[in-house]
């Protein structure tokens, strides 16, 4: 089955953020180990990033339109983008939130997140595991286990 994995601003530029905070893994790293766990568990992941708002509102309005199970981490739009939330929110299959660091251990504005409310859940603070760990829950939520 074909899953979304979207990743929003600054993140295909890991390979100059804080490592101690986002992890070891630069960009092309990371989309191989989200996709290689997705096809340990049977799904077949699209990767993508960008870092304009109206291109991810036109991926999940996409997604929702094919009903495609989805793993967003909308990076800074976490915080404020009621845009992406509101085209979250048309989605049909599962959502998951992730992200590479614990935002509730780290600087106050990134304790809100305005996507989790409209995800099935939330999974931050395991660096690149994050995703692993995504892939895990929804293969569960997609066969019903959970
Ligand atoms: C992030 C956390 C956000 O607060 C931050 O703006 C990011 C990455 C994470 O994966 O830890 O860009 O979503």
């Amino acid at each position: 089955m074909k899953i979304l994995v979207i990743n929003g601003p600054n993140l295909a530029r890991l390979d100059i953020r804080d490592s101690s905070i986002y992890g070891d893994l630069n960009y092309g790293e990371l989309k191989s180990l989200i996709e290689s766990a997705a096809k340990s568990h049977g799904l077949d992941a699209e990767v993508r990033q960008s870092d304009d708002e109206a291109t991810i509102i036109g991926w999940l309005h996409d997604a929702a339109d094919s009903r495609t199970p989805v793993i967003i981490n909308p990076a800074a739009f976490t915080h404020y983008s009621y845009a992406i939330r509101d085209a979250a929110e048309l989605l049909k299959a599962p959502l998951i939130e992730v992200h590479l660091s614990n935002p509730m251990s780290r600087e106050e504005f990134r304790h809100t997140s305005v996507i989790s409310g409209v995800a099935h859940g939330t999974i931050a603070g395991f660096g690149p595991n994050s995703y692993v760990l995504a892939i895990i829950a929804l293969k569960n939520l997609l066969s019903g286990a959970n």
